[in-house]
């Protein structure tokens, strides 16, 4: 079998990438990343001089290379991942996440749908995609699989858009594929401008914590580790055609979230409890700013056994232990451009 897998490199893209090289040593899994400003292969570092394991540098949105690559190594599964996946940069660089998101997915489709339209048996095109395609919840209720789609941002828009696609690719070419929805991820490896990480790195440079509006927003919260065991079952074991939604069963508001991160961090630092509190600072808010996201999982768990596996308060602890035992990782992607981009946002 040969599997490509899109933005390996990424944050949840090299869980995804670590646990297939492992743990199927007769797959020959190819990363394909073109390495932005959130591609690292240093996230990689163990795996990769495996002997199934393969690293291309290629844009999907590269027409022509991607063509030659699927014609070369006659992939018969794709897990697609590459996207630029961050909301506050879709809303200053809205053309950048359609390129990458809408027309990358495209190229990677017309790709596949080329080399295996007379053959569909025993292919699968697995899409990456997102809770935020929902759009926003009120208080209560849950994203089922069934929910409207209802993006509010750029970043979202464009997921929904690609998920169309695919959807469409089925529909008109008969292109075997799943979908897969989930809720927000942290874990190690993660961009230091999400919320979890970025919040862990200021806390251990005593840097302000910037909570967006009254911090009353919410978010579901899955390690990313769970993350990539899901995507493992759903792609060998989902059906063709189907869409599975992934959430963590884990609803915090972003206050209570940065509470617990401060109490957990001052622990870890060996700083007087209540410390980091101290950093909590209300900035204003995100435009379009969707109140409250929240998936029913019972789909994923009742159809192929999935759930998540960890605690937050687990993952988290798993999640500072990482950051504070890879300061070098952190240093090394917070110099440079990183500091443009956190003085423009937030200063
Ligand atoms: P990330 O930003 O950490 O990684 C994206 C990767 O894609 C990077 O390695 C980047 O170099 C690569 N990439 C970007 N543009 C590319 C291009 N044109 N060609 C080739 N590679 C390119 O993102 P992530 O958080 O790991 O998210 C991965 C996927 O999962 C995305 O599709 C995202 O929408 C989805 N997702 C993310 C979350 C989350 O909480 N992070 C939740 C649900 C779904
Ligand atoms: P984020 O990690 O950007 O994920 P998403 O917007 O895709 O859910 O943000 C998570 C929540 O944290 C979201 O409600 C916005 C909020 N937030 C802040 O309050 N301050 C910040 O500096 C960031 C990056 C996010």
């Amino acid at each position: 079998m040969n599997i490509l897998i899109t933005g390996g490199a990424g944050f949840i893209g090299s869980h995804v990438v670590r646990h297939l090289v492992t743990k199927y040593p007769n797959y020959n899994i190819f990363n394909l990343d073109v390495l932005t400003y959130a591609g690292n292969l240093e996230n990689l570092k163990d795996i990769q001089s495996a002997d199934n394991y393969t690293f291309l540098k290629v844009d999907i949105t590269d027409e022509q290379s991607i063509n030659r690559l699927f014609i070369k190594h006659k992939f018969t599964g794709v897990i697609h991942l590459a996207a630029e996946s961050h909301v506050d940069r879709s809303i200053k660089e809205p053309l950048a996440f359609a390129k990458t998101n809408i027309l990358g997915t495209i190229v990677l489709l017309n790709a596949f749908k080329s080399l295996w339209q007379n053959n569909w048996e025993g292919k699968r095109f697995y899409h990456v995609s997102t809770d935020e395609v929902y759009g926003s919840l009120g208080k209560t209720g849950l994203f089922t699989e069934t929910t409207s789609y209802d993006p509010n941002s750029p970043y979202s828009a464009s997921k929904a858009s690609s998920d169309h696609f695919v959807r469409a690719y089925g529909e008109t070419y008969g292109m075997p594929y799943v979908i897969s929805n989930c809720s927000n991820n942290y874990g190690p490896n993660h961009f230091p401008e999400k919320l979890i990480p970025l919040f862990i790195n200021n806390i251990i440079n005593n840097k302000a914590l910037p909570v967006y509006g009254d911090g009353l927003f919410t978010r579901d919260w899955l390690y990313v580790k769970d993350h990539a065991v899901a995507i493992d079952l759903a792609f060998h074991k989902g059906e063709n055609g189907e869409t599975y939604n992934i959430g963590g069963f884990n609803e915090w508001t972003n206050i209570d979230l940065v509470k617990i991160l401060c109490t957990l961090m001052d622990d870890k630092l060996g700083r007087k409890e209540g410390t980091s509190l101290k950093l909590i600072t209300y900035v204003k808010d995100r435009p379009g700013h969707d109140l409250r996201y929240a998936i029913d999982a019972s789909k994923i768990n009742k159809k192929l056994g999935w759930r998540p596996s960890v605690t937050f308060e687990e993952g988290l602890k798993k999640t500072i232990d990482w950051y504070l035992e890879n300061k070098e990782w952190l240093n090394n992607i917070t110099s440079g451009d990183y500091q443009e981009y956190y003085n423009n946002q937030y200063n």
